[in-house]
């Protein structure tokens, strides 16, 4: 969380960052601010909400230095107040952070000792007055940035100016992910390689522990020892023209219509005579998962619901042990996970800190690993034993889309590979299926996205309510639990998934008159027992939505249908999933939030 950008070279800093910080707003939105180096002079903006504040405010001022740093904040300690956002000054360092500093607290009190004063309740104003401490004693801003860095328990990605250095932006890493970019006498750090497309798409990534020089000249990367290190040059593939809106009112609406692309995408080069084959991806990957005792499919969020559909699917049809787990417990339940499992990480960003720490668990353990990553060279990918790329190009919008549409197509694609493999299957299911998910699925999902108003009339009334449910059995489950989440984390209508079988259980009682219960129903063997779920909750007063393939479906199976145009339950379950993003996006334009960045989240989480 939390976005980091910094420029040297020859034009306006203050726009490249501004720019940059629009691009990485998605990661935090609390508050924003920027140093530049003008005239001579440090000179500090911030303010506490979004960046566009932070533009109004800069562009009232002359600022026309072309070196400077800046920061979206998603706060953790402290709230996000003026006092509160970055950069932090202390001394002659000022510093933006992306990360946490565990320790900050005791390294706090041993500084006030030495006579620092702090302004904010950020731990990152603790590491500048750290690093300008260990600067008087060291003398070297290297030395002093290693020296500092080592007290430090925690994660972080930190860009600096330091005064005496005027060219230069320091840049420190552990965890926290980072890039540097290179051009033609200039050079940028950032987050992630969005901030900076518009200018390159040349870059290197810093090892945890390096730290950097950056200069419009150069860059010199040194590792903990500080000496002096080489890392690879990477040329990215995604362009300027992925990372914008192309004419939609949001980025959400945009990366939902370009699943089906994507979903082509992620397919491609992963056929072979009709059948999976992911040999271009490491030799042996699905052998091996095939092979092992048990599979683990774990993730945070959107990515652990299609963690759920690779579950779902690999039981089903593969006949293999699947256990999907959240990262953030699986870290810390000490696993019975060994040299004879098989862990798959699921992550949109590669570098969602539960999810990392779950990969470098299983590792420890002994169990193979596989990442299957959106972002090119991310930790997750870096670090997995191997890797499937999701190729989706970059999603901007908090709430995941196209990034959920791929990873269960990869776990599905995946999952019959592994019942091939197994002789679970015969070649024609296997045929059939990668078929299906090859031309059906995309073609469903445009027909879906073209949609003509039909969903948008079942948004209108759902966001009249303020608490909804979906149900759902059999894969249908975790369709269920992905539609309510998408639901409630852009609309801020409370949504709760059941499957439902379980809805008498307790749930109805919460069922009223007018309250939204939507069920889809992929699984056509049991299509009867979700419809009397459905009943029991209109029995109620509930109004409702049923989502099935359109050749089992009938107007009268819910005050609302939606028709799925695709057959197969597994296709038509992720299908499912794409209606009720849209259902989600328009009820929430109809609820008049902020669609793309929904209040107190970020869409990178890289703190636990
Ligand atoms: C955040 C985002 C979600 C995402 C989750 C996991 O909560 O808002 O959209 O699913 O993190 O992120 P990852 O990058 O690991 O897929």
């Amino acid at each position: 969380m939390c976005g980091i950008i910094g420029y040297t070279g020859k034009r306006n800093a203050k726009d490249v960052i501004l720019s940059g910080l629009f691009s990485l707003e998605y990661r935090g939105y609390d508050s924003a601010g920027m140093a530049v180096v003008s005239e001579g002079k440090t000179v500090t903006v911030k303010t506490a909400g979004k960046v566009k504040m932070l533009e109004n405010a800069a562009n009232s001022l002359n600022l026309c230095g072309s070196i400077g740093i800046g920061h979206t904040r998603w706060a953790t300690h402290g709230a996000p107040t003026f006092e509160n956002a970055h950069p932090h000054t202390q001394g002659r360092v000022t510093l933006v952070h992306n990360g946490i500093i565990e320790n900050y607290a005791k390294i706090k009190t041993a500084l006030e000792k030495e006579g620092y004063r702090f302004s904010s309740e950020t731990d990152t104003e603790v590491a500048a007055a750290l690093i300008d401490s260990r600067l008087s004693a060291e003398g070297d801003p290297l030395k002093a940035i290693g020296s500092a860095t080592e007290k430090m328990r925690g994660s972080f990605a930190f860009a600096m100016i330091i005064e005496g250095f005027p060219n230069v932006i320091f840049a420190a890493r552990r965890d926290s992910p980072l890039i540097i970019g290179t051009g033609e006498e200039e050079a940028f750090i950032a987050s992630d390689i969005t901030a900076i497309l518009k200018y390159t798409r040349n870059y290197l990534i810093p090892e945890s522990g390096d730290i950097a020089r950056v200069t419009s000249d150069g860059i010199s990367v040194f590792d903990s020892d500080l000496l002096p290190v080489a890392r690879e040059k990477k040329v990215s593939v995604w362009d300027t023209e992925s990372a914008e809106k192309g004419g939609y009112p949001h980025f959400m609406l945009k990366e939902i219509n370009e699943e089906p692309t994507a979903i082509k995408n992620v397919i491609s080069g992963r056929i072979k005579n009709g059948v999976p084959d992911f040999s271009g991806d490491g030799e042996n990957i699905v052998a091996r998962l095939a092979s092992t005792d048990r599979i683990f499919t774990v993730a945070c969020g959107t990515a652990m619901h299609a963690g759920l559909f690779g579950k779902y699917i690999t039981e089903k049809l593969a006949r293999r042990p699947c256990e999907c787990e959240l990262a953030s417990e699986f870290r810390y339940k000490n696993p019975i996970v060994g040299k004879d499992d098989a862990v798959i990480v699921i992550s949109q960003s590669g570098e969602t800190a539960d999810s990392l720490a779950a990969l470098r668990l299983a590792k420890e353990k002994g169990a193979f690993t596989l990442g299957i990553v959106n972002v090119a060279a991310s930790s997750i990918a870096r670090e997995a034993d191997n890797v499937i790329y999701t190729r989706a190009g970059p999603e901007i919008a908090v709430a995941s889309t196209k990034a959920f549409t791929v990873q269960a197509t990869v776990m599905t694609l995946l999952s019959v590979a592994i019942a091939l493999e197994s002789g679970k299957i015969d070649a024609e299911t296997a045929k059939r299926i990668t078929s299906e998910l090859s031309y059906e699925l995309p073609e469903a999902i445009k027909i879906l996205a073209g949609d003509d108003g039909h969903i948008k009339k079942i948004a209108a009334e759902i966001s009249k309510s303020e608490n909804a449910f979906f149900i759902g059995r059999g894969i249908d489950r975790y369709a269920a639990e992905e539609g309510s989440l998408k639901l409630k984390e852009i609309s801020y209508i409370h949504s709760e998934a059941y499957a439902a079988g379980e809805l008498k259980h307790g749930t109805l009682s919460l069922i009223g008159e007018g309250v939204p219960v939507i069920a889809s129903a992929c699984d056509r063997a049991l299509y009867e027992k979700t419809k009397a779920g459905l009943s029991e909750a209109k029995a109620r007063g509930a109004m409702t939505v049923f989502v099935s393939p359109a050749d089992i479906c009938t107007e009268k199976d819910g005050d609302f249908v939606i028709a799925l145009p695709c057959i197969s339950e597994y296709i038509a379950a992720i299908s499912a999933v794409t209606a009720y993003q849209l259902l989600a996006y328009h009820t929430a334009v109809m609820r008049k939030t902020d669609v793309d960045m929904p209040k107190n989240l970020a869409k990178s989480v890289t703190v636990e």
